[in-house]
């Protein structure tokens, strides 16, 4: 069987769209050439209108561009900042501008709303990297030994998990089991990054994320050498050798908080490209040296289906009822800890 995913044709842009969304524009200038705008602001503009009418929330990762993170969500944030302003909204319907497990994180923690991702195969390569059955297969070779699930990963992987961690909270995840060991699934490098803060042992899986693995201790000396005074801000799914090159590690929001409270006037912010683009525009007396390295699932997000998202109510994510009690256990034991970094 055909699925054909509805498109949306492309709204006019009118003096009352340009009027509507200049304020914006100004922000965003340097970033879009006013022919795009041209087609983005019209965009823009139905997105808010539609969202407004049906009642619905969109909640943004910190890795869309900036005309989604500023231009039409309500909410913007890492992994665990998402989940608990998914946890909160009232609204019937939230629309998720990121990849599908944190839709789906949403749509455990918050059931009785309408998810909708505006690309279903927006996906993630560590969440691919792992099955439930390879889960239960670790289960029996380490019985009684704690599962640590990165939230990274589907629904029926965390199912099988005694509780989940974000980027934020991984090593205060892990001590707060009072075990000697733990397995901690499915990313390597956050693995062997949680290794290095803790005297419990962590056994660890073998996924990687395709953005973060990139990066090399030799590209970010050369950076320094180029760039005097430079700091360098890494995300923990990189390799533990490019971590402690860096100055600071921690999650997409731990970064931009890091950036907020800091003297720094050179800054490179080693994850995906767009991170860079958004925090600039909180801090334009400041100069990001930027590698772009964009992930092509957050990329799958857009705002032509953002709009098709709204309008057609496309594409409803939903979990089975008994996977998705016992990924809520693992994840709401998560939501106690809260944020570390
Ligand atoms: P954060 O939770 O730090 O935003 O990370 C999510 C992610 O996908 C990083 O690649
Ligand atoms: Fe997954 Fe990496 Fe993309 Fe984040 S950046 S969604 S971890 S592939």
């Amino acid at each position: 069987m055909t699925t054909i995913t509805p498109r949306v044709e492309q709204p006019e842009y009118t003096p009352e769209v340009a009027a509507a969304t200049a304020t914006l524009y100004e922000r965003l200038r340097d970033l879009v050439p006013e022919p795009e705008w041209r087609l983005q602001a019209p965009l823009i503009h139905e997105i808010l209108r539609l969202k407004k009418e049906i009642g619905a929330v969109i909640l943004a990762h910190n890795y869309q561009v900036p005309q989604i993170f500023y231009g039409i969500a309500d909410f913007q944030g890492d992994s665990l900042g998402l989940a608990q302003a998914a946890m909160e909204v009232e609204e019937a319907t939230i629309v998720f501008c990121g990849v599908h497990f944190m839709a789906e994180t949403a749509k455990i923690l918050n059931p009785k709303k309408t998810v909708l991702i505006p690309d279903p195969e927006a996906g993630c390569s560590l969440s691919e990297s792992i099955t439930a059955d390879d889960v239960r297969l670790l289960k029996q070779r380490y019985p009684g030994v704690p599962v640590v699930t990165y939230v990274n990963t589907p629904a029926a992987i965390k199912a099988e998990s005694d509780i989940c961690c974000t980027s934020a909270n991984a090593r205060a995840v892990v001590e707060s089991l009072g075990v000697d060991r733990v397995i901690f699934l499915p990313d390597e490098y956050l693995a062997r990054n949680v290794q290095k803060e803790t005297d419990i042992e962590v056994i660890a899986w073998k996924g990687r994320c395709i953005v973060h693995e990139q990066f090399t201790v030799e590209e970010l000396r050369a950076y320094r050498e180029q760039f005097p005074g430079l700091v360098i801000l890494a995300h923990p799914e990189c390799a533990p050798d490019v971590c402690d090159e860096a100055d600071f590690v921690g999650s997409t929001t731990g970064m931009t908080r890091y950036v907020d409270g800091s003297n720094a006037q050179r800054i490179l912010l080693v994850t995906e490209c767009s991170m860079s683009d958004n925090v600039q525009k909180a801090h334009p007396e400041k100069e990001f040296v930027r590698p772009c390295t964009l992930c092509p699932h957050m990329k799958k997000i857009t705002l032509e289906n953002t709009l098709a998202s709204l309008r057609y109510r496309q594409h409803e994510v939903d979990v089975p009822a008994d996977i998705r009690a016992r990924a809520y256990n693992a994840l709401a034991r998560m939501l106690k800890i809260g944020r570390e970094d």
